[in-house]
């Protein structure tokens, strides 16, 4: 384990396997990651471990299997550990509710100026009701565009129907007629984009989307549109963001993920109009719980000579 896990989780392992475990302040660069996978059968890692080419072909000859604790595998390099022949696994389903409501959390908190609101209070600025100031901007009966229609955003859409959105997704396929659920598909981003009063994003990050929110898609979007971003910091160039929140061309952001993260684009903290969240997509209780079982049912599947539910090498 390269990280500490939900008290539950850390049980049931230790129960059935000769678990290593991580203590809560450790952290592991490559070469720490290395070195405590020795004489391991498989690892369990979370997105904050940088799994790449290098690192896994250092792994010691005993590792079989990864599992990540997290659905994003954007942090492994699934093609290295393909070809050294260990099986990669992930966590979806069960993070989807959590991260869908953070998503509309992003939506409220940035178009509703939550994040300056509860400032204002916390500081002692707030002197008085005023009918003109400070003023949000209005959510229910706008549009909402979904960027990458995967399970997180369907469930981003269903949250979003009962605030009146209309919405409108981009994804690689065309959904199901009764998955659609009135949505509106664009099978071009770009030709979505002046059709999002909000954009919500929710794709994996691949090198096809990398960088897909940039200063050339921004500029398409409505003047004082509002993104949120849920899924992975390097979806979105930070230099056009923070332009186009500067300018005004952007009412706000809510922005839960980063590049680089933990160790942002110190830029943000100064903007106030970006609500910034700590990447607490899949953070409750019951979603980290169920993400350890998944991964641990994963482990489980594998060593019983099954084959891994969420397997991602195949
Ligand atoms: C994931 O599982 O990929 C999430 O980003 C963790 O919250």
């Amino acid at each position: 384990m390269s990280q500490k896990l939900p008290a539950e989780v850390e049980a049931r392992l230790a129960a059935h396997y000769q678990a290593i475990f991580t203590p809560e302040d450790a952290s592991h660069d490559a070469a720490g990651l290395i070195a405590h996978a020795a004489n391991c059968d498989g690892m369990l890692v979370t997105p904050a471990d940088r799994l790449t080419q290098g690192v896994i072909e250092q792994l010691p000859e005993t590792v079989r299997i990864i599992a990540t604790f997290s659905v994003g595998y954007d942090h492994i390099d699934v093609a290295a550990a393909k070809r050294r022949g260990i099986t990669v696994t992930n966590t979806p389903d069960v993070l989807t509710d959590a991260t869908a409501d953070i998503a509309m959390l992003l939506i409220l908190g940035a178009a509703r100026g939550a994040f300056w609101g509860e400032r204002m209070v916390r500081e002692q600025r707030w002197s008085r009701w005023a009918p003109t100031k400070p003023l949000g901007t209005h959510v229910t009966g706008k549009r909402l565009g979904i960027l990458g229609m995967g399970r997180i955003g369907q469930a981003v859409a269903r949250r979003a129907r009962a605030f009146d959105m209309e919405i409108h997704y981009h994804n690689r396929t065309r959904l199901a007629y009764e998955l659609e659920n009135g949505a509106h598909f664009h099978s071009v981003l770009d030709h979505m984009l002046p059709h999002c009063d909000f954009l919500s994003i929710n794709c994996a990050s691949t090198p096809e989307t990398r960088n897909a929110i940039n200063a050339q898609t921004i500029s398409l979007l409505p003047d004082g549109a509002i993104i949120v971003n849920t899924a992975r910091g390097d979806i979105i160039d930070d230099d056009a963001l923070i332009a186009a929140l500067k300018s005004g061309k952007l009412a706000a952001a809510g922005l839960d993920v980063f590049r680089g993260e933990p160790n942002i684009d110190p830029r943000y903290r100064e903007l106030g109009n970006v609500f910034l969240l700590p990447h607490l997509g899949s953070a409750t209780l019951e979603t980290r719980n169920a993400m350890g079982h998944r991964a641990v049912d994963n482990l489980d599947q594998f060593f019983r000579g099954e084959r891994p539910r969420d397997i991602l090498t195949n």
